[in-house]
């Protein structure tokens, strides 16, 4: 045969034999639809009268991308085929087995074809293009019965995609949602390092056009995002702006948070700094929280108990929202300020301030480095290296992902920092006497 795979791809093949399902993830051109191929002809060769599926999500992208590649595999590999192009289907004599050509999305006219079909394999490019239940749903298809078990099975490839997307929590689970990753399933990384087979040029030229954030996605391969339009922080600079930052119980812990049923989120953070001294003065961004269907109270509560695990020195909270829960009615029918008043105590500070203005102040903080996010602000980090982003005619984009998080950023520095100017809070002597002229309006809880 004339395949040599590499080693990730080997260990492709191998979990291929040992999971039910496996998912080969990775940078573009690392050779993941290669290998996709080489196990969908080895399924068809190694088991008599196999019928397997080889699917992206409509049969268009698989005519010009996959299948135009296996044919050129089976050709210059002397393979004996007959490919049924009208019946979209391919037979092996030498085992008499069957490869069915299939779009995943296509219309229910053309799948009734194939639907009902008990299968060996199933083989899918493009994972991610793919909506979770039509996935679910080609699960229940591999039953067919003389294939041997550890032949069973599904393998797919995708290409990184956002931490929001269905197959990083189906793949890799949320143990904060205490959601496991499906049973038997197996994730192979791949990297464009792993694929020696490149032209050394190609590699040159996705360095040099591409930024931190597409290189992590495309050529690590890491989970990532689309990146669209520009940057609403092209200023921000990991190098720069990600820094080991801890707690300092001598000054407040501030909290933005952004509510919502989808993702709600929360942010922590401290404004450091003595106050005779405005040129030292900083923000450190210390924590994140990006919860998933979560009703007000129960994302309330998560807030309060991460609060008191990772920062059970802060005295001193505020609390910061959208200016817009002072009119939005919680589920109980009371305005969300009113009802965080009422049960958990909470003083919610809020200021009303245009969006323009209030991603401006965050690009100043930037620009005069004076805002620092801790690595473990993931989220935000990805965010500001581009996820959060503008339309072309230069709105900030509301991609329902990223822009809950500094919103909830956005949030706390509208009251401490409006205007991009750092007001002294909690300066360490006289604490409650400083805070109350300083803060004037703002009493502390
Ligand atoms: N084991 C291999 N031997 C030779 N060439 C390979 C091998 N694996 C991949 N390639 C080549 O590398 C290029 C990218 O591979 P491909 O499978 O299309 O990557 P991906 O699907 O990850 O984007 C293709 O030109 C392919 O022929
Ligand atoms: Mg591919």
């Amino acid at each position: 045969m004339s395949y040599e795979p590499t080693p990730v791809q080997k260990a492709f093949h191998q979990a291929c034999l040992q999971y039910p399902i496996v998912l080969f993830m990775g940078a573009t051109g690392a050779g993941k639809t290669t290998a996709l191929i080489w196990q969908v002809i080895d399924d068809c060769l190694m088991v008599k009268n196999n019928r397997g599926m080889l699917a992206r999500m409509t049969y268009e992208d698989l005519r010009d991308t996959v299948l135009e590649d296996l044919l050129i595999e089976l050709e210059t590999a002397r393979i004996p085929y007959t490919h049924y192009k009208r019946y979209r289907f391919i037979h092996f004599p030498s085992t008499n087995s069957v490869l069915y050509l299939s779009g995943l999305g296509d219309t229910v006219k053309t799948l009734r074809r194939t639907k009902g079909r008990n299968l060996g394999f199933i083989a899918i490019d493009q994972l991610e293009d793919i909506p979770r239940e039509v996935f679910t749903f080609q699960l229940t298809r591999l039953r067919l019965p003389h294939v041997p078990p550890e032949r069973r099975h599904l393998f797919a490839t995708a290409n990184p995609v956002p931490e929001d997307h269905w197959i990083y929590e189906m793949f890799v689970g949320d143990p904060e949602r205490g959601i496991e990753p499906l049973e038997g399933a197996k994730v192979i990384y791949t990297t464009l390092d792993d694929n020696p087979h490149l032209p050394p040029e190609f590699r040159k030229l996705l360095l040099q056009t591409l930024t931190t954030e597409e290189i992590d996605r495309y050529v690590k391969g890491e989970w990532g995002f689309v990146p669209v339009g520009q940057r609403a922080f092209p200023m921000f600079d990991k190098r720069v702006h990600v820094g080991q930052i801890e707690f300092d119980p001598r000054y407040a812990l501030i909290i933005g948070m952004d509510f919502g049923y989808r993702h709600p989120a929360a942010v922590w953070l401290q404004v450091v700094g003595e106050p005779d001294d405005p040129v030292g003065r900083r923000v450190h961004v210390l924590d994140e929280f990006l919860g998933t269907d979560l009703l007000l109270d129960d994302f309330i509560e998560i807030v309060r108990d991460r609060t008191k695990a990772y920062f059970p020195k802060a005295e001193i909270l505020f609390y910061c929202g959208d200016p817009y829960a002072a009119t939005a009615r919680s589920d109980r029918g009371e305005a969300i300020d009113v009802h965080l008043r009422r049960r958990y105590q909470i003083a919610l500070r809020m200021k009303r301030m245009p969006l323009e203005n209030s991603v401006q102040n965050i690009a100043g903080l930037l620009r005069l480095n004076k805002l620092i996010l801790s690595p473990k602000c993931r989220i935000l980090i990805k965010a500001f290296e581009g996820g959060y982003r503008r339309d072309e005619q230069g709105e900030i984009v509301k991609d329902g992902y990223f822009d809950h998080l500094v919103d909830a950023l956005r949030y706390a520095l509208d009251v401490f920092a409006p205007f991009g100017v750092l007001h002294p809070i909690v300066p360490s002597l006289n604490r409650a006497f400083r805070l109350k002229r300083l803060l004037g309006a703002f009493r502390p809880l």
